[in-house]
């Protein structure tokens, strides 16, 4: 007998997810970069890491945010440009990183470097420039090399360094956490750099009120500093029309909380914590609903994710990769997939080694995380129309005011046929689960079900040796008076399609 219902309204459609909504964050920190997705040593001759580039290849990962973080606003484009040879070598305000683990760049992996990654795994560049310690024409220059066709030292300088065409880099942040390591700006402050920047970075095409790229401005989880950020934003001449394409937000959860040690009582916490996200996303959509709409400026989260007290700056910000991190990041998929009519790009920190990476490496080992699991079970969402859903769960309550729902699903449909996730976020019991999509008429054998995690406790952790056993199992799904019945064990993630 069922314990949890979900109805998929299979004709209420919200709106298609953006595929971007898979994207990740790749930072100058730790071993991210130095390590992580380049050695120079690497087999292959152009430095990349064939192992991890070929992860995320397969993963068709739909974009990725570099260089920072908090390193975008301490970083000058320029030094990581031309011969390796004549690059200089800088301090890192931030973070140590690399084999090294001094706070030093060596500028090996610069503009180049991650555009040629970009390509080598067909992915779109976000590339976030820097407001805090830069200047408007430092910015407009990167977009210039980047991006520029014609005859100007900057296009042709691109051409010396070995590309003949111009990237088409699309995705412009500017400024990175600026009310806090990118400058400690009040918002009214940031909205005046902001225009500043946009100004000159907004266009290639010499038409300032009709930029051609995707602008987008660094908020807060705070969100007062929104309002009053779009608030002095709106007060330009050019009020809602500025260019202006996404604001965003970064989301971390888990800070309290080392998994290896806690109870299954700081687990649902940590859900709960990572579920907050359904709140910042509307308290953000209403900020910009009061000076204009979320079709014309969209949510971005660009870093979200579990950050535990075991990554500290000392250690690069690396934690043990596990279960319930995993099991969380399916939780906020879901809240993207409900929120798609607002929600444009989100970027998971970190892609490798850093926080709740999806790579791991270790000398010439590269595994996938229980994270890289939990997207490449959600992919058959990416680009298909998000339905609604409505569910009958269990809840059990976290503190004084919050309940967790301990199963959870999102839908979506892809000419006609339906997909949907489940996840069992109780990491106690198991749930039996009966889906009813609405107008569909269901064939047994055209269900097609897997499972992620049933034979793994929700502190298991990943390493070279058992990652494979973190894949994905068949999941039995009955039929039974016109709905589809799964049993999910304790923390698990099952996606259900019907071919
Ligand atoms: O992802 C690590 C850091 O977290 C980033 O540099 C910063 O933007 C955020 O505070």
């Amino acid at each position: 007998m069922a314990d949890a219902r979900i109805t998929v309204h299979t004709a209420a459609r919200i709106d298609r997810i953006a595929p971007e909504v898979h994207g990740h964050f790749s930072e100058h920190l730790g071993r991210c970069i130095y390590d992580g997705l380049w050695h120079d040593d690497s087999a292959d001759e152009d430095g990349f890491r064939e192992d991890v580039v070929s992860l995320l290849a397969d993963l068709e990962v739909p974009v990725l945010r570099w260089p920072g973080g908090c390193f975008a606003d301490d970083y000058h484009w320029e030094d990581g440009v031309g011969p390796q040879e004549a690059r200089p070598r800088r301090r890192n305000l931030f973070w140590a990183q690399g084999r090294e683990d001094v706070p030093e760049e060596s500028n090996a992996f610069g503009t180049d470097e991650f555009l040629d990654l970009c390509e080598r795994i067909g992915t779109e560049p976000y590339l976030a420039a820097n407001v805090g310690s830069g200047d408007p024409q430092e910015a407009a220059n990167w977009a210039e090399y980047c991006n520029y066709d014609g005859d100007t030292e900057l296009a042709d300088r691109r051409r010396e360094n070995g590309h003949e065409e111009p990237y088409g880099v699309e995705y412009w942040g500017l400024g990175n956490e600026n009310w806090g390591c990118g400058g400690q700006m009040s918002p009214e402050q940031y909205a005046r750099e902001y225009r500043r920047f946009a100004t000159y970075v907004g266009t290639q095409s010499n038409l300032m009120f009709d930029h051609d790229l995707e602008l987008i401005a660094c908020g807060f989880e705070g969100h007062e500093w929104n309002r009053r950020f779009l608030e002095e934003i709106n007060e330009s001449p050019w009020g809602a029309e500025f260019p202006l394409d996404h604001l965003t937000l970064h989301h971390y959860y888990g800070r309290g909380m080392n998994v290896s040690e806690a109870d299954e009582e700081q687990y649902d916490r940590l859900l709960a914590d990572a579920l907050e996200m359904e709140r910042h996303i509307e308290r953000m959509a209403g900020a910009i609903n009061a000076v204009a709409t979320t079709r014309d400026i969209g949510v971005i989260v660009d870093e979200w994710g579990t950050w535990h007290p075991e990554a500290t700056a000392d250690n690069g910000l690396e934690q043990p990769g596990t279960v319930l991190d995993a099991l969380s990041a399916a939780a906020v998929l879901d809240v993207f997939n409900h929120n798609s009519d607002v929600v444009t790009m989100s970027n998971i920190a970190q892609t490798v080694n850093v926080l709740q990476c999806l790579i791991e490496t270790d000398g010439d080992d590269a595994w996938a995380r229980p994270t890289y699991r939990v997207f490449d079970l959600y992919a058959p969402h990416k680009g298909s129309e998000a339905v609604r859903t409505s569910i009958e769960t269990p809840t059990r309550a976290v503190d004084d005011e919050r309940d967790l729902s301990l199963v959870r699903a999102s839908a979506s449909v892809d000419d006609g046929e339906p997909y949907v996730t489940v996840t069992n976020l109780d990491c106690r019991e198991a749930h039996t689960v009966e889906v009813a999509l609405e107008g569909t008429e269901l064939d047994p054998d055209a269900v097609d079900a897997s499972v992620l995690f049933a034979d793994h406790d929700p502190d298991a952790e990943v390493d070279a040796d058992n990652a494979e056993t973190f894949t994905a199992d068949d999941l039995d799904v009955s039929v039974d008076s016109g709905s589809l019945i799964a049993d999910l064990p304790a923390s698990t993630v099952a996606g259900i399609s019907l071919q």
